[in-house]
């Protein structure tokens, strides 16, 4: 929260889908909590039939369509929308492209993503499915800042669940998100209090 004038204003966030948005869900529902610091003011999505778009529409939340990794000339566009709009934190939430190092320069420590794995292990895609070949105790997700490498960035949290032998790629994948719900609000009131 940031005083204006007096008057206390919260912090504009961006969230950047590509499909389902329930983090995108657990981030909006978290920002509407009385005395709740940040405000997801935009939400970007690179595929027209992202679910989550439907609720930033439903919460009355600007939203865009626009794989702006594409070409630097819609990235500039993105990043003049997120400056028009006072957003102090990008937060990317199931977006499934990288995000070009312009990109990332602009916004330098204020880009983060939740991975569904203990990074730095399990980079990437198909994690649960990796987990369970070798055999893994121990599995969780992790919220980090996003650099230029995969996956690569500095980790704000990560929390863990232990692995029964009967666990499945499904069953993991819901303890997992379920843990993921948890902790991206509390990582983007950390990261919030330091920008
Ligand atoms: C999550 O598991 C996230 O960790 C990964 O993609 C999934 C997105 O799910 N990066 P949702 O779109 O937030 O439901």
């Amino acid at each position: 929260m940031k005083k204006l004038n007096g008057k206390l204003t919260k912090l504009n966030i961006a969230v950047f889908i590509s499909g389902r948005g329930s983090n995108l869900r657990s981030i909006i529902l978290d920002s509407l909590k009385k005395n709740s610091v940040y405000k997801v003011k935009i939400v970007i999505s690179n595929k027209k039939k992202a679910k989550g778009l439907l609720l930033a529409k439903k919460k009355g939340i600007k939203n865009y369509i626009v794989d702006f990794t594409k070409s630097k000339k819609l990235g500039l566009e993105v990043l003049r929308k997120l400056n028009k709009n006072k957003i102090k934190l990008v937060c990317l939430a199931g977006f499934m492209k990288i995000v070009p190092s312009y990109f990332i320069k602009q916004y330098k420590g204020k880009i983060i993503n939740i991975h569904p794995s203990l990074l730095p292990k399990y980079k990437g895609l198909d994690t649960h499915k990796r987990v369970i070949l070798n055999k893994e105790k121990f599995t969780g997700c992790t919220v980090h800042y996003v650099n230029k490498l995969l996956d690569s960035g500095k980790i704000i949290i990560q929390e863990r669940i232990s692995l029964k032998k009967k666990d499945t790629v499904q069953s993991i994948k819901k303890k997992v998100l379920k843990l993921e719900h948890k902790i991206y609000p509390i990582a983007i009131k950390k990261v919030l209090i330091t920008l």
